[in-house]
């Protein structure tokens, strides 16, 4: 039997990180979930084993420690503090496979912090250099996770990155959360993937899609 891959997820109490465990809590995986309110952290925990006994799931209360213990690191924390976390985590990371879900927003939801010539994935990397960052989970809402499919179709899910089995262990992530995963490219292709969420923020506040919304490629 395959050993079950630990991941961690920091900032498990944010609306991404939340959504991010209760969707693969359901998968072959045991989840150490990290956030700044432990209380708030239990209680999580808690609804997740309510809602599936077998689930794998606990609190952590360290984010060194966590990433240190889990194969896989899920950063579902703002790009603004990805320096300090990653200043924590570095040589416990080296090698590992870490998530990276950001989308470097400014302030008015209109441009990216980020210069065109990389992306809040890359500037993970250089900060992560023994780890193999991966790029997923930007493109979806947080509200998507409670309903990946929407007006009938599946939401489609992006994914890019350097290393194909890292890509192949993402993906089954990904596909476990109820979304459709397409490998996109390489690291640099996270500069595209995280300018789609911008222009899907930007759609979904003239429009009014009410955060439930997500990319389809319709192909035949
Ligand atoms: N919301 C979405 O639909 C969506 C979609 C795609 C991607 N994303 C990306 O997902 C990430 C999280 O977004 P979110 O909407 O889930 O935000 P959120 O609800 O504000 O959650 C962010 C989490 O990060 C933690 N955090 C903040 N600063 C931290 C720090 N310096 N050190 C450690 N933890 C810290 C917060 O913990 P405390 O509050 O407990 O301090 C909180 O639990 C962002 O990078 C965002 O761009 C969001």
């Amino acid at each position: 039997m395959q050993t079950k891959q630990t991941i961690a997820i920091i900032g498990a109490n944010g609306n991404m990180g939340s959504a991010i465990a209760k969707a693969i809590a359901k998968g072959p995986y045991r989840l150490l979930l990290k956030g700044n309110d432990q209380s708030a952290l239990e209680a999580l925990v808690q609804g997740i084993k309510s809602r599936n006994a077998s689930a794998d799931v606990e609190a952590a209360v360290c984010t060194t420690e966590a990433s240190w213990e889990a194969d896989i690191i899920i950063l579902a924390i703002p790009f603004e503090a990805e320096k300090a976390i990653a200043a924590q985590i570095k040589e416990v990371a080296n090698q590992k496979i870490v998530i990276s879900i950001a989308n470097p927003l400014n302030g008015n939801y209109n441009g990216l912090v980020t210069p065109p010539d990389t992306s809040a994935a890359e500037e993970l990397q250089k900060l992560l250099p023994g780890s193999k960052v991966i790029k997923a989970f930007n493109t979806t809402f947080a509200a998507d996770f409670s309903t990946p499919v929407i007006d009938g179709k599946q939401v489609d899910a992006f994914i890019a990155g350097n290393e194909e089995e890292a890509l192949q262990t993402v993906s089954e992530i990904v596909a476990t959360a109820g979304f459709h995963p397409i490998v996109a490219g390489d690291l640099t292709v996270s500069r595209t993937l995280e300018n789609m969420q911008l222009l899907l923020i930007q759609l979904g506040m003239k429009y009014n899609y009410n955060w439930l919304a997500g990319w389809k490629i319709l192909h035949n």
